[in-house]
C-alpha cells in the first residue's frame, strides 16, 4: 500500500456522522454549520468563527474584510503554501517576504523588525506556525503594536499545538487566525477551513462575504448586494465531518507526537540530520516531520533519497518550494535567488516524512529502515 507524508483518518462515527446529514433535511446551510463553528469557537477560545469552503478562501477574505489595496504592503514567510502569500495579489496589494528562524523554521523576528523600520506601508503579517510549530508570537504582537500593522495567524498546520501550555493561543495575539481542514491536516472536513477573530464588525461582514455578498432582507425572500462577495460556504455535510474530527483532535495529536517522538529517537543520532525543534513554551502538534539533511554527506543527493523510498512506495514530500522564487513571483515581482537564504538553504535539504494518525508501527519501521540502509552507506 502506497504511504504518503499525510491522510485523513476516517472511522465509523465520522461516517455516520455524515449520512445521518445525508438523510436530513439540509445537505448545506443548516444547522451544522453553527455546531461546528460553535465547537471550533469553544476550542480556539475566540469570540467569532466563520466556517469557509478552504483555507486559501479563509485568507482571500480576511485581506477583503481588511479591504488591502494596491498601497497596501503585505508580509509572510517564503516557506509556506502558496495561498499564504496568493491572498495578497487576490486582494491587489502588494507582497512581501521575510527570511526564516534557522530552528523553527517560522519568520524570522530581528529579520521583520528591521523591514518594518524601512517599510512604512505594512498593513498585515500573516506568520504562518510552519508545521505545526508556533512563531514567537508574543513578540509578533509587540510589534503590531509598536508597527501599527494586523496580524494573522495562518495556522493551517498548527491545529491542536499548544503554547504555552494552551492549546487557545492563537487568537490571543492575531487579529485573525485561519485554518484549513483539507485531508492531511490534523482534522479534515474533505476541504474546508474557518476564520476566528474576536472583532464583531469583521465577523458580520465576513459572514455576507463567505455568501456572495449578500443581505438577506427580514422577510427572508428578498436580498440585497452592497459588496461582492463569493460563493465560499461549507456545507452540512462537511461541518458533520468535523464536528466528529474535532473530537478526536487530542489523539489524532498524540499519535503525531508518538510517531515523532520515534522519529526523533532514531535521527538523533546522526549529526548530519536535523530534528525538527520544539521550543520550551510549545507542544508540537507535528502537521508535517520536516527532516533537515546535510546531503553533502551522503552519497546521494536529495533527488535519489526521494526515488530510492518511492521504489518502496513510500512518498516523501518537501514544504515548501520558496515562494518568492516560483516563477509567478519572480516574474511580476522581481524576486531571485539569494533574496532570502536561510528559506533556500531550507529547501535543499528539507524533506517531509509520512507522519498521520493511521500510519501503521511496521510502516513507521519500514521508513527508518531504508534510512538506516541510506545512512550506512553514507558513512562508509
Ligand atoms: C500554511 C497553509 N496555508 C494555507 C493553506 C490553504 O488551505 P486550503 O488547501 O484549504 O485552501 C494551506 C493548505 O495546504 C496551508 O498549508
Amino acid at each position: 500500500m502506497k504511504i504518503s507524508y499525510g491522510k485523513q483518518s476516517v472511522n465509523l462515527d465520522d461516517i455516520r456522522s455524515v449520512v445521518k446529514v445525508l438523510k436530513s433535511d439540509f445537505l448545506t446551510t443548516g444547522p451544522k454549520i453553527l455546531d461546528f463553528e460553535n465547537k471550533l469557537k469553544k476550542f480556539m477560545g475566540s469570540k467569532f468563527c466563520i466556517s469557509v469552503s478552504n483555507g486559501t478562501a479563509a485568507l482571500h477574505l480576511v485581506g477583503l474584510v481588511e479591504k488591502w489595496n494596491k498601497d497596501d504592503l503585505i508580509l509572510t514567510s517564503p516557506i509556506s503554501f502558496l495561498a499564504s502569500a496568493n491572498c495578497a495579489i487576490y486582494n491587489n496589494a502588494k507582497i512581501d517576504f521575510i527570511d526564516i528562524d534557522e530552528d523553527t523554521y517560522t519568520l524570522d523576528i530581528e529579520k521583520l523588525e528591521k523591514k518594518l523600520k524601512i517599510k512604512k506601508n505594512v498593513k498585515a503579517v500573516i506568520a504562518v506556525d510552519y508545521a505545526g510549530h508556533p512563531c514567537d508570537w508574543k513578540k509578533l504582537k509587540s510589534l503590531s503594536v509598536k508597527y501599527n500593522f494586523k496580524l494573522i495567524n495562518d495556522n493551517c498546520h498548527a491545529i491542536g499545538t499548544k503554547y504555552f501550555n494552551r492549546f487557545d493561543y492563537a487568537i490571543k495575539y492575531a487579529d485573525y487566525v485561519t485554518h484549513s481542514y483539507h485531508p492531511v491536516k490534523n482534522i479534515t472536513t474533505g476541504e474546508g477551513g474557518a476564520i476566528f477573530t474576536n472583532n464583531k464588525k469583521s465577523n458580520d461582514k465576513l459572514k455576507i462575504l463567505r455568501s456572495h455578498g449578500m443581505l438577506r432582507n427580514k422577510n427572508m425572500i428578498d436580498y440585497s448586494l452592497h459588496e461582492i462577495g463569493y460563493n465560499y460556504r461549507l456545507t452540512d455535510i462537511q461541518c458533520a465531518l468535523g464536528i466528529s474530527q474535532l473530537t478526536r483532535l487530542k489523539f489524532f495529536v498524540k499519535k503525531r507526537r508518538s510517531i515523532a517522538k520515534r522519529y526523533n529517537n532514531f535521527f538523533k543520532k546522526y549529526n548530519f540530520v536535523k530534528i525538527p525543534m520544539e521550543k520550551k513554551f510549545c507542544t508540537h502538534s507535528y502537521h508535517l516531520y520536516p527532516l533537515i539533511i546535510n546531503f553533502g554527506r551522503l552519497s546521494i543527493d536529495k533527488k535519489k533519497l526521494i526515488s530510492i523510498f518511492r521504489k518502496n512506495n513510500i512518498f516523501l514530500q518537501v514544504h515548501y518550494f520558496p515562494i518568492h522564487l516560483q516563477p509567478y513571483y519572480k516574474k511580476r515581482f522581481k524576486f531571485k535567488v539569494g533574496d532570502f537564504r536561510v528559506a533556500e538553504n531550507f529547501y535543499k535539504k528539507e524533506i517531509s516524512l509520512p507522519i498521520y494518525p493511521d500510519l501503521k508501527q511496521k510502516d513507521q519501521s519500514k521508513i527508518i529502515g531504508i534510512f538506516k540502509k541510506i545512512f550506512k552507506k553514507a558513512q562508509l
